[in-house]
């Protein structure tokens, strides 16, 4: 008997998980209940001058044996098109405040070298500027969303900034663009009215950040004949990097009574993945079920963070005309041994992407009201979607969990009704299941399936009323193991995979593997 057991307990070792003991999850969506857009915008990046986030990860110059266009790296254009990002934050973060435009832009030799004091103090050679980050935007097809320097700028230099990028009309400034090689006045989808100005943004109180607010508001603008009616550029205010909310409070009742002269578009908020609290300490690489389990924990907390944040906009704003724009989220683990601690670089693992799909997953069913959002960071930086080495290029699991879930950008939410049910490990309990549906412009109807149990595979019986599917396909992201990362040397550790489903009289079935991130398509 003890032999059979052992035997069996050798067979479970060694047998694939979809053999393990499955769970069950049924899933009710009916795609005649659409609700709010998912905005694409939600799936935006950041991009801040740290560390080798902008600067070999995306700049390497002209003259550089890596193949270039115009200074910016081509294989990161080629891997950043296929997400189809729709804005890029830029250039901070901290480094917003103190960021002077001028100096980045004109001939290269020109430029001054300047310290980035937000982020160890290392020389920058302002070769990546306002120029040079819009020829990126415009390779990668996406939008530009601008950050302001309100703590240690003026109003008169952030208006200069906006004149040059988008004026059309013969002044200096359009000039001295055309001068430097910019004739055609720039878009602008986005401008950020200051960066945490409750800490690094010049520890200011809320209402002294109010008083600021409605300066930059009133006199920073737009003035591209293209984005006056339309597709006009949105204003976002500094809201809170905390679950309390005084600070947004005070800027929710001063948008209230706002005049005709300054308004905003959307609330910034900054929430992080920090499992063990200030400073991150979780490691990026080597770890187990029980960091697994922790980090999961702690990012669901997101939810209830916009909960907070949303039942005060709506006291003030209940036709939810001011989107809150979550700017900076992500996993932010203790930086990689053998790197400098302020370039905050870090491994991403099966892990992160998990993660990601979960606040994806939270960020929709908040549709109505989270209409923006940007993972930090980019390239090289915190929770990125790529990593770089010299000439070598990595694409990281969240990177992955992006491409995914391009169909859900602009789709329409539906609704999906179901028993996340649990799991239980080292003290932590979570749920054991998480899931998403919409519809996109083709009447496709999409579904994504988060299986956070490391150790179960989980049967999906899903109910589809509402359309008719006549087929379905769909992949899966997982990995052999929580920690599983992409490295230059083995890429494709975790990489999706094409996944078995099968749809029948309105029933969608299928097996989700433990720990995994699943994306199906039904056609109608
Ligand atoms: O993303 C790194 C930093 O985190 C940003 O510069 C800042 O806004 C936040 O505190």
């Amino acid at each position: 008997m003890r032999k059979l057991l052992l035997g069996l307990g050798l067979m479970a070792a060694i047998l694939p998980a979809s053999f393990a003991t499955a769970q069950s999850t049924h899933l009710a969506i009916d795609a005649s209940k659409p609700g709010a857009k998912i905005d694409r915008n939600i799936f935006g990046q950041f991009a801040e001058n740290l560390g080798h986030g902008l600067y070999e990860g995306i700049w390497v110059g002209p003259d550089s044996s890596i193949p270039n266009t115009r200074g910016i790296r081509k294989d990161v254009v080629t891997a950043l098109q296929a997400l189809k990002v729709p804005n890029v934050r830029w250039p901070g973060g901290c480094f917003a405040d103190q960021y002077h435009w001028r100096k980045g832009i004109g001939p290269a030799a020109q430029r001054p070298a300047t310290l980035n004091s937000a982020w160890g103090g290392v020389v920058d050679s302002n070769a990546f500027g306002t120029d040079e980050f819009m020829d990126f935007i415009q390779q990668i097809g996406s939008q530009a969303y601008v950050s302001v320097n309100v703590g240690s700028g003026t109003p008169q230099e952030a208006a200069e900034w906006l004149e040059y990028m988008t004026t059309a009309q013969p002044t200096a400034l359009e000039k001295e663009r055309a001068a430097n090689g910019h004739p055609d006045a720039y878009k602008v989808g986005f401008l950020g009215i200051g960066n945490e100005s409750w800490s690094c943004g010049g520890d200011m109180t809320a209402d002294y950040y109010v008083s600021q607010l409605k300066i930059y508001s009133r006199f920073v603008d737009n003035v591209n004949p293209s984005q006056q009616s339309k597709n006009q550029m949105l204003k976002i205010a500094v809201g809170p990097g905390f679950p309390e909310t005084d600070w947004t409070e005070a800027v929710m009742k001063a948008w209230k009574q706002h005049d005709w002269s300054w308004n905003i578009d959307g609330l910034s908020v900054h929430w992080y993945t920090i499992a063990n609290g200030w400073p991150p300490t979780t490691p990026s690489t080597g770890f187990g079920v029980e960091d697994y389990g922790k980090t999961l924990k702690s990012t669901l907390f997101m939810d209830e963070f916009l909960h907070k944040q949303e039942a005060v906009m709506d006291k003030y704003d209940p036709e939810k005309k001011i989107a809150l724009v979550v700017d900076e989220w992500g996993a932010w683990h203790a930086p990689l041994p053998g790197t400098n601690e302020h370039f905050l670089v870090q491994q991403n693992s099966l892990r992160d992407a998990i993660l990601a799909s979960l606040n994806l997953n939270i960020f929709s069913r908040h549709a109505d009201r989270v209409r923006m959002a940007n993972i930090a960071q980019m390239i090289n930086v915190i929770q990125a979607m790529i990593l770089t080495d010299k000439e070598k290029m990595v694409v990281t699991p969240t990177y992955y969990v992006f491409k995914m879930y391009v169909p859900f950008q602009d789709a329409t939410f539906v609704p999906v009704d179901f028993d996340p049910g649990s799991f239980h490990r080292d003290g932590i309990t979570l749920p054991r299941v998480d899931a998403l549906a919409a519809r996109d412009a083709a009447g496709k109807i999409w579904i994504e399936i988060t299986n956070l149990d490391p150790d179960k595979p989980v049967d999906i019986d899903a109910e589809i009323t509402g359309m008719t599917a006549k087929s379905a396909k769909g992949e899966t992201l997982t990995a052999p193991a929580v920690d599983s990362v992409n490295t230059f040397t083995a890429p494709n550790t975790v990489v999706p995979e094409p996944i078995s489903v099968s749809v029948k009289g309105g029933r969608l079935t299928l097996t989700v593997e433990p720990k995994s991130v699943t994306v199906i398509s039904l056609e109608p």
